[in-house]
């Protein structure tokens, strides 16, 4: 998704470009098709190029601009127009007075568009953003200043954006939100804005973060938060506890591999002070004055909906009746929600625009709401009555690993928590996780069994009860990051269809933990694929005797339920990631994907 940095230096300094271009660099992850910049120095400079950053860089290098002390940037991801240098932000008016960078979809721009197109205007870009410049232009043209200008424009907006503007000759950039995140940082001499705090973490820890609905003045000096009828907000600065380094790749080939191997740190980050082991209890501060649901209902997507067929999983054994639902298709009228449904929000980021939507018609069906997010301050984390951090650090990489390890652990302590919170054995479990996940990530031997089988025509993943989601996730990790077929079953369907699809060509991964009737009716489906050719790669802690009909074995070690559903994710990331490098592909920033998807 978009992303957009902006910097405010004091006045004579000419680092803006240099800022503006490394915040775009760290917001890379989001996704992006083309990028752009707009610096002020005395008057505004344009520049922008489709393609990678680098392709910015080297238009910068041709014509090196005059940098000054203020500056915004954008990384586009197309939603209006191709992703063709015209559509790529900044966008300007037509004299080049205000520069616009823009996340989020304009509901109206057609009509917007049609009346500026009226009224003379000739617009540049496919783009709905670019009605915004023009309407702060036609303002400017009537004698309003910068800032009145940029909030009537804004008035007239309906849809959702994280809006950025600079003006030429004023060293203050006006910004504005509404559905789409925006982060504002406050550092000794210089203040920032960005989608995202890795955008400016190696310059300040200090941060506000926008609500929907407000605007937003920077200057060197200072932050000023107004409402929407310019009323001034008093607003807390947070600090955020990220350190720097924890952005960067830390000598690892790919941020997804660094992830991956940060999990053991990052659960017990979730784990911390959640959890007493003398006493065998799990209790959780953020969950305090949230009382047991009747009924729970889950929506996400993508990854984080594996995560929340698993939470469902794990509170139906608890006797609460709950079902997870793909974000994007749910329908709050169409299932009976009472003062007693709890519907909870599984999102890492905190602002995927079909969880947002299907969270907001939760709240306004009556239901309580829970956030479960790695990201504070984010959109569900304020949308929601509750909120549970997953606590996993920055995840920089667009393939979602650690965080999808924390939201694992963080529905097995929610499923406990409502379940009276005590419970030795998931206390034990839960404890042993991190040392657990270390000795995959020591041992594992994905890397040789993704040799062996990066040729394949398609790759299947089956498990069954806790361990099916763990195969949707397998699969989803493998086409998302190695552009390969790959789908993840229910063992027990395999029968029901898809084993037409099987071959000696396609390595069917069975996870298979635990000795007791799931593993063995799961064995029993091994065979099936077994005797119709197909090679077979065990991932198991060797309680069950599937080894006799696997090839291959990714061991790992014997654990409770919630710990060998994360430990065998384990894997199959490991799996995943080897097979992509192996085949060259883009890990960390996969084709057509973004990391925050804040459109429907
Ligand atoms: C995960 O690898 C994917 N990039 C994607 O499916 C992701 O999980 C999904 O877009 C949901 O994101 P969220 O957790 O930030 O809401």
């Amino acid at each position: 998704m978009c992303g957009i940095i902006g910097y405010v230096g004091e006045p004579g300094s000419t680092d803006a470009r240099s800022v503006v271009m490394q915040g775009l660099s760290s917001l890379e992850y989001r996704g992006y098709d083309s990028a752009g910049i707009a610096l002020m120095n005395g008057h505004l400079e344009v520049y922008k190029a489709a393609g990678e950053l680098s392709a910015l860089e080297d238009r910068l290098e041709s014509t090196p601009p005059e940098s000054g002390a203020v500056g915004i940037g954008h990384t586009r991801w197309s939603t209006h127009g191709p992703p063709l240098e015209k559509n790529a932000h900044p966008h300007t008016d037509s004299e080049g007075r205000v520069a616009v960078v823009h996340n989020g979809i304009i509901e109206n721009y057609q009509a917007l568009r049609d009346e500026l197109t009226a009224s003379g205007i000739r617009f540049r870009s496919d783009t709905d953003t670019e009605v915004v410049p023009h309407l702060i232009g036609q303002y400017l043209e009537m004698g309003e200043t910068p800032e009145t200008a940029f909030r009537r424009a804004i008035g007239q907006l309906e849809g959702s954006y994280a809006i950025a503007a600079v003006f030429e000759d004023t060293e203050t950039i006006y910004a504005a939100r509404q559905d789409s995140p925006l982060v504002l940082g406050i550092g000794s001499g210089a203040t920032y804005l960005a989608s995202d705090v890795p955008a400016f973490i190696k310059h300040t820890n200090q941060v506000i973060y926008l609500e929907d609905g407000q605007f937003a003045r920077l200057s060197a000096e200072s932050v000023t938060v107004t409402d929407s009828a310019g009323n001034p907000v008093e607003m807390p600065v947070e600090t955020v506890d990220w350190d720097p380094e924890a952005a960067g790749k830390s000598g690892y080939e790919h941020f997804m591999l660094k992830e991956i191997n940060e999990q053991p740190a990052a659960l017990r980050q979730c784990l911390r002070e959640r959890v007493d082991e003398l006493a065998g209890t799990v209790s959780c501060a953020d969950l305090e004055g949230l009382e047991t649901p009747g009924s729970v209902q889950f929506v996400a997507c993508g990854t984080s909906y594996h995560a929340a067929l698993f939470g469902a999983i794990l509170l139906r054994e608890r006797g609460i009746p709950a079902q997870a639902f793909l974000a994007s298709e749910y329908v709050a009228d169409r299932i009976p929600i009472d003062s007693e449904t709890l519907v909870i929000g599984a999102t890492q980021s905190g602002e995927t625009a079909d969880t947002m939507r299907a969270l907001r018609e939760a709240n306004r069906a009556g239901a309580t709401t829970l956030a479960v997010t790695n990201v504070v301050g984010s959109s569900a984390a304020r949308a929601c009555d509750h909120v549970f951090y997953i606590r996993a650090g920055p995840e920089i990489g667009v393939a979602a690993t650690k965080t999808f390890a924390s939201q694992q652990v963080a529905l097995a302590l929610i499923a406990t928590h409502f379940d009276s919170g005590y419970d030795r054995e998931i206390v034990r479990t839960l404890r042993d996780i991190p040392e657990q996940v270390q000795t995959v990530l020591d041992t594992s031997q994905a890397r040789d069994i993704a040799t062996e089988y990066e040729d394949a025509e398609a790759f299947f993943f089956i498990g069954r009860d806790y361990q099916y989601p763990v195969a949707l996730e397998g699969a989803l990790k493998m086409k998302e990051i190695s552009y390969e077929h790959a789908e993840g079953f229910a063992a027990g369907e395999l029968k029901h269809g898809p084993l037409a699809l099987v071959t000696e060509e396609t390595p069917v991964f069975a996870i298979v933990t635990g000795d007791g009737r799931d593993a063995r009716k799961t064995v029993g489906n091994v065979k099936e694929v077994e005797a119709r050719g197909a090679p077979v790669v065990a991932i198991t802690d060797g309680r069950s005797d599937v080894e006799r009909y696997a090839d291959h074995v990714l061991a790992v070690p014997a654990a409770g339920k919630v710990g060998s559903a994360v430990i065998a994710n384990v894997q199959l990331q490991l799996l995943a990631y080897w097979v992509a490098n192996r085949l060259g592909r883009s890990i960390d920033k996969p084709r057509n994907l973004a990391k925050s998807v804040t459109v429907e």
